[in-house]
């Protein structure tokens, strides 16, 4: 197992090494073909290569293709067939598959730009492989319940369909989640070496107990993940020398949503999501329209002072509807958002703070420089994947039978 992982150790690093001198490489080849973002946190507004997620998620495929016939290295050597684990090996195949999907859509997403009702398709039909092979092997629908609700449903219950209906949203809320939380530099590929860290830890600490196999399986994908996006983070972190485009975001998604379903550890894996539940469940007004949602919600640049300011959205609170006006009521009571009169003085017209995670940040702390920022949330995200551990260790017996 050991002599595997070191492979697999090894294999990454190259990656690593991989994406750092291949991205500065193809800049020209992504300027020529168009693929280029403004960067608005800017004064200049410069343009870089977009979708430069397509080169880390191309160099992780590669890393783990050359890796396949290592963990069945005894079994290929020995050419046993009767004894081959089929099971596990068209896991690792449908894992990959997926995940190759993903990048081919995202790809196809920075490229056409696509509408945001497609952004929530893709994951689903992304996932179909790995749900199949779920049922092939698994298909096991029973979840245990919590130990406080355990007097009103029993001890187990068995979802059946909408087991597989939970984990095709597993694929969608991962994937978008990590781009909604997005905008400032390095935000995009810092949240997922944080989420990606966080689970190779719980995946070594589980080494050592009964499910072990499945966490080796997590460790496989885990381990180049990391690395290639290490790799990624040198050329995004700020000032931006590359966007990773919708292409890494739904590649980072995709790939901690199979090694958490093919592994089993689903809610472990959510935990470590605890930012993008929140930014999520705070943008859910603007995401289904009930308070205007505008094209960009990331924080805007003071010129002036050269540090960034909350964005906002404007309004006729007339135009709102009765959820809308009332979301933003609450909103503004617990002092999530700020609404003022419009600054150009125009007759009944307000204007918002966007509702973000990054916007509150700003709110909270006052105008911030845009690399502070995304120092600040980022360890804000190693903060709750700290609170994540305590839940899921000391706190888990209060819930569950450990
Ligand atoms: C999501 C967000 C949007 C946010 C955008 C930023 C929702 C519903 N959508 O949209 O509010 O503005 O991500 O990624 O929440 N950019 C920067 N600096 C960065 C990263 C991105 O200026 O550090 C800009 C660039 O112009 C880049 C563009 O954002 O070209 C990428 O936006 P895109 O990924 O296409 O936006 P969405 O994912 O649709
Ligand atoms: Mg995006």
């Amino acid at each position: 197992m050991w002599l595997v992982l070191a492979v697999n150790l090894c294999l990454s690093l190259s990656g690593y090494y991989l994406v750092l001198n291949v991205v500065p490489k193809l800049r020209d080849m992504f300027m020529r073909a168009g693929l280029t973002g403004k960067d608005l946190g800017k004064k200049e507004k410069t343009e870089i290569p977009e979708a430069a997620g397509v080169i880390s998620s191309c160099i992780f495929l590669i890393v783990l293709f050359l890796f396949i016939p290592f963990p069945f290295g005894k079994h290929l050597i020995h050419k046993d067939a009767e004894t081959f684990p089929h099971e596990e090996f068209v896991q690792f195949v449908a894992a990959l598959l997926s995940i190759c999907c993903m990048v081919l859509l995202g790809f196809a997403d920075d490229v056409l730009n696509l509408k945001w009702r497609h952004k929530l398709f893709l994951p689903t039909i992304a996932s179909l492989p790995l749900l199949m092979v779920y049922y092939v092997n698994y298909n096991s629908t029973t979840v245990i319940i919590p130990k406080p609700f355990r007097f009103i449903l029993g001890s187990d219950i068995d979802l059946a369909g909408l087991y597989y209906v939970y984990m095709g949203m597993l694929a969608v809320f991962c994937t978008n989640a990590i781009n909604i939380y997005a905008g400032i530099n390095g935000l995009e590929v810092g949240q997922s070496l944080v989420i990606s860290a966080s689970i190779i830890i719980f995946n070594l600490i589980e080494l050592s107990r009964d499910c072990w196999s499945s966490h080796l399986f997590s460790l496989y994908f885990m381990i180049p993940f990391f690395f290639t996006s290490l790799g990624l983070h040198y050329y995004n972190r700020y000032p931006a020398r590359a966007f990773v485009g919708d292409t890494f975001c739904y590649f980072s998604g995709m790939t901690v949503a199979v090694v958490a379903i093919l592994g089993h550890f689903s809610k472990t894996a959510l935990l470590f999501f605890l930012p993008q539940i929140a930014n999520f469940i705070f943008s859910l007004p603007q995401l289904f329209h009930l308070l205007p949602c505008p094209r960009h919600r990331l924080p805007r640049l003071n010129v002036k002072t050269g540090l960034l300011d909350p964005s906002i959205f404007q309004f006729k609170e007339s135009s709102l509807s009765l959820p809308g006006r009332l979301v933003l009521k609450i909103y503004q009571m617990v002092g999530v958002i700020r609404v003022e009169n419009d600054a150009n003085g125009e007759e009944g017209m307000l204007e918002s703070t966007n509702c973000t995670l990054i916007n509150l940040a700003l709110k909270l702390g006052g105008p911030t420089h845009e690399k502070n920022l995304a120092n600040r949330l980022l360890l804000f995200q190693v903060f709750c994947s700290t609170i994540a551990f305590i839940i899921r260790y000391p706190l888990a017996s209060l819930f569950y039978d450990c």
